[in-house]
């Protein structure tokens, strides 16, 4: 054998790890040289070896049946690996798609934003709940509040201000990347029901405009401030209009307490809480909130997915206080 036989054998020997592995390397160049020299050719038990092409046959080879696998054909594990990476980076890729199994009930988190986290939460048997936070975002406190979701893996909806969006549009991203559903609060939080149909319209549409611009698509659910609507709004609003059944008047109390308190006296499956994450208050709260709630069973959807488990389609106009199983 010559050099590049030698090694050859060695590398064989070294991915199989048997010892006593008989190899037979034939090539047309090294029978020549070896005929050459009046030496016995090494051949292969049965077959002849093929002209112009190396042969490499094993033979006996011991270890296990992947070491034989691998000791065939060593390039397997370098797809292997590509290919699990190909699938990987497919996923990753597919996080617009909302999946909810009627089996298993569960729900892959962020139906609405690409480039989020993916997570899977069991909610078989849960109690579902809906955190809503209304008037941000904020530079103060909404990059705290969402660190807070982040670290306890709960999503919330967000139902954003046009004007506060248009100040802190990274704020804005942010909540929408982290896997939460960024929703239109209107423009100025006027009290729509109290100016012209024609400022109505406007604020709504420029609120539009402004979540199109920063998040490069338009709302898909709308929260009225205070809660106040009329058929022009609905009609002009041509969106989900989005309640709730859970009022913590965190922005009357402002403590922590009470905010807690509100919040656990009203809680029902399917409830939609309403929070401000513009109050330092508010914020504290919300990890006292989310651990209470855990602890008696409840789990945290957003608006989207929570309609979705209850079976709920979100319509146009139509205005929703809560999704009861
Ligand atoms: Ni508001």
């Amino acid at each position: 054998m010559n050099l590049l036989d030698r090694l050859f054998s060695r590398e064989i020997e070294r991915r199989t790890g048997a010892h006593a592995i008989t190899i037979y390397i034939e090539s047309e160049n090294a029978r020549k040289r070896s005929r050459s020299r009046g030496k016995k050719v090494i051949q292969s038990a049965n077959k002849k070896p093929r002209k112009n092409a190396t042969k490499v046959t094993t033979k006996k080879l011991q270890g296990s049946f992947l070491q034989r696998i691998d000791t065939r054909f060593p390039w397997l594990k370098l797809f292997a690996v590509c290919l699990i990476g190909v699938i990987v980076v497919l996923d990753l890729c597919d996080l617009t798609i909302s999946h909810t199994s009627n089996e298993l009930n569960r729900i892959r988190i962020a139906p609405m934003a690409k480039h989020v986290r993916v997570t899977e939460r069991v909610l078989n048997g849960k109690k579902l709940v809906a955190l809503t936070f209304d008037d941000g975002p904020s530079e103060l406190t909404t990059p705290r509040l969402l660190d807070t979701l982040k670290e306890k893996d709960t999503p919330a909806t967000f139902f954003m201000l046009g004007s506060m969006t248009r100040t802190y549009p990274d704020i804005a991203k942010r909540i929408e990347k982290e896997g939460h559903i960024a929703a239109s609060h209107t423009m100025y939080h006027q009290n729509l029901i109290r100016i012209s149909a024609n400022a109505a319209r406007d604020d709504i549409n420029e609120a539009k405009a402004t979540y199109s611009n920063t998040l490069g698509h338009d709302p898909t659910l709308v929260r009225p401030p205070y809660g106040n609507y009329n058929d022009n709004i609905r009609n002009a609003i041509n969106l989900p209009i989005i309640l709730w059944s859970v009022d913590t008047l965190d922005w009357k109390s402002k403590d922590v307490d009470a905010i807690v308190a509100a919040t656990k006296n009203q809680i029902h499956d399917g409830a939609i809480v309403l929070m401000h994450d513009i109050y330092p208050t508010t914020v504290d709260a919300v990890p006292i909130i989310i651990d209470d709630l855990r602890q008696d069973g409840y789990e945290f959807v957003t608006i989207s997915e929570l309609a979705n488990i209850r079976g709920a389609s979100l319509t146009p106009g139509t205005v929703y206080y809560n999704f009861r199983p």
